[in-house]
């Protein structure tokens, strides 16, 4: 069975990314895990595009021997439409059948999510809505929250504001240690992300009208 083309888009340490290298890229999962999908359903990372060029996610790709490609602002003067349009064509360009926030901290243009409707996705480190945008560890620690947790979900035209795919909780701990809950948080993302995206791949996930979301 061929693989299942994905491509990951990061503008930072990229450990995201690199969970995804590291459980699902080229692998097949036994079947008798549980909440894994079929052992048939194959995942390939075919490209990392990032908007910085130093972004340490590039070179996790290249180790991984994954096509990179950066896309920087200053490329493009500044036109936000024309590089999300060269971007999108170097998405397809490579056959993917879904695309990965995993960091991306660019803004992407209302034509770009259009076009990849249903087929982009982001991992956010809050349970949404709560705590949206920057930084939503901080702003989780600072509300005083005791729960806060990690969210993947479809790109829609605001900001962390699609369609829910996957939601985890994370106990904010004792002694509110900003170190511990980053951890902690990472930890549950390193988790999630690819379980959902093996979801999505082994044709589990189904984007229906407004916000419905089923996951089989
Ligand atoms: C993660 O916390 C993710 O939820 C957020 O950006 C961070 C990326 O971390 N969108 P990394 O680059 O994958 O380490």
């Amino acid at each position: 069975m061929s693989a299942f083309r994905i491509v990951v888009l990061a503008s930072g340490s990229g450990t995201n990314l690199q969970a995804i290298l590291d459980r699902l890229h080229g692998k097949s999962i036994p079947k008798a895990s549980n909440s894994g999908p079929p052992a048939d359903v194959q995942v390939e990372i075919v490209g990392v595009g990032s908007d910085r060029p130093e972004a340490r996610a590039l070179k996790r790709a290249a180790t991984a021997d994954v096509e990179t490609a950066t896309f920087p602002g200053s490329d493009f003067a500044g036109d936000r439409e024309a590089r999300d349009e060269a971007l999108g064509d170097w998405i397809e360009g490579l056959g993917a059948e879904l695309v990965v926030l995993a960091g991306y901290m660019q803004l992407l243009s209302s034509d770009f999510v259009r076009r990849f409707h249903g087929r982009l996705i982001n991992i956010h480190p809050s349970l949404l809505p709560a705590f949206k945008g920057l930084d939503a560890i901080g702003q989780a620690l600072d509300y005083g929250a005791t729960v806060t947790g990690v969210t993947v979900h479809f790109v829609d035209e605001g900001v962390d504001s699609g369609p829910i795919i996957a939601q985890r909780a994370v106990p904010v701990p004792a002694g509110r240690s900003r170190t511990k809950l980053e951890q902690a948080i990472h930890a549950v993302e390193h988790e999630l992300l690819p379980e959902t995206i093996y979801l999505i791949a082994a044709g589990r996930v189904r984007l229906g009208e407004g916000r419905a979301v089923s996951v089989k």
